[in-house]
């Protein structure tokens, strides 16, 4: 098969290579994908560049992806060949993930993907939204709560305040950094679209409505301030990462006193019944809903050093995609 891979943490122009290896065969338990598309997320460009020490000879990026099941291992009875599927964790924890012609991976990592969604549409199904989804359900049903979803034209942002709405939110307001990132994050559902570089967030979302029963993070030291400004008693604040402030002094008697939960979620080791419970929200809002999916850049195999940039560069507004023939 047409792959990429890499040996050794680095550089994408560095380290990755592309070229032939062998066709993977499905153990038992396991499905093979042929994959027609590969999503690029930032977790596996910080894991190529070392952020995840390399511990096989070979490595191939890439954590999500969709395509169609062409074979089943032993003992496999819930997919069969032809099944079309959207796959994730696909790199975690496995030496051999999507961005290749065909993966072999647990049959428990490929889901249904609907006749209408194409392959990039369903390459766009796993970090993204299920860490939308954890984020936003581990703490009980939506129906009724005010969210707020930081950072809203990030790609987990963007699916956040999607499943928000679908859920029933009686309202979803986020934060952008620009006019251009604010229009996308309005286009998504968003209701109320707050700049937290040049505003008072805390002073608007009081205005607006006193304040928030759920937050969805994207940079949770840095945003404390604000969180426990607006967060409302018995709230939540669950956080997918704290970039600028990995190490915040935490402010344990405001939140105290608040009964608020801080739930950090972790897409790759989410408990296994709040993988079924995702697969399930996911199959009925896709079903339900008319779920925007932004993909910002395409590649082929052969650009993935351009795509890995892409990502790293970080100024995108959407999926960056590695089309698969
Ligand atoms: N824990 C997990 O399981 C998990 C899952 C998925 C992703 N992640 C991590 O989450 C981060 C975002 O992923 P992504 O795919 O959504 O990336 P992305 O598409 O690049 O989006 C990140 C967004 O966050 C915004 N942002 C950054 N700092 C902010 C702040 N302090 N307040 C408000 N907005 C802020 C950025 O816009 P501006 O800078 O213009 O404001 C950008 O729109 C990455 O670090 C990724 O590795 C973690």
């Amino acid at each position: 098969m047409f792959a990429v891979w890499y040996e050794k943490n680095g550089s994408a122009a560095e380290v990755m290579k592309t070229g032939e290896l062998p066709d993977p065969e499905p153990a038992a338990g396991e499905v093979r994908v042929r994959l027609y598309a590969s999503a690029v997320n930032p977790s596996d460009v910080k894991a190529r560049a070392g952020s995840r020490p390399i511990r096989w000879p070979k490595l191939i990026p890439n954590s999500d992806g969709a395509g169609v099941i062409d074979r089943v291992g032993a003992g496999v009875t819930t997919h069969k060949a032809g099944d079309r599927v959207w796959t994730y964790n696909g790199q975690w924890d496995r030496a051999f993930g999507t961005s290749a012609q065909y993966i072999a991976l647990p049959a428990a990592l490929a889901v249904p993907l609907p006749a209408g969604l194409n392959w990039e549409q369903g390459a766009c199904l796993g970090i993204p939204v299920m860490t939308a989804h954890r984020c936003l359900f581990a703490d009980g049903p939506l129906n009724g709560k005010t969210v707020m979803v930081t950072g809203g034209a990030g790609v987990v942002a963007h699916y956040a305040i999607q499943l928000a709405k679908w859920a029933g939110a009686a309202k979803v307001i986020t934060t952008a950094s620009s006019d251009a990132k604010a229009a996308h994050a309005r286009a998504a559902g968003a209701d109320l679209v707050i700049n937290y570089r040049t505003e008072d967030v805390a002073g608007r979302v009081r205005a607006e409505c006193g304040g928030v029963d759920r937050i969805v993070d994207v940079d949770f030291g840095r945003n404390l301030p604000v969180s426990k400004a607006i967060i409302n008693p018995f709230g939540a604040i669950t956080c997918y990462a704290s970039t600028s402030v990995p190490a915040p002094q935490f402010p344990y008697n405001d939140l105290l006193r608040l009964n608020v939960s801080v739930r950090p979620v972790f897409v790759y080791t989410m408990s296994d019944e709040a993988k079924r419970q995702a697969h399930a929200d996911i199959a009925r809002w896709l079903n339900d809903a008319k779920p925007v999916f932004t993909i910002a850049e395409r590649y082929r195999l052969t650009e993935v050093i351009a795509a890995h940039r892409a990502v790293e560069r970080g100024e995108k507004i959407g999926q960056v995609i590695l089309n698969i023939d």
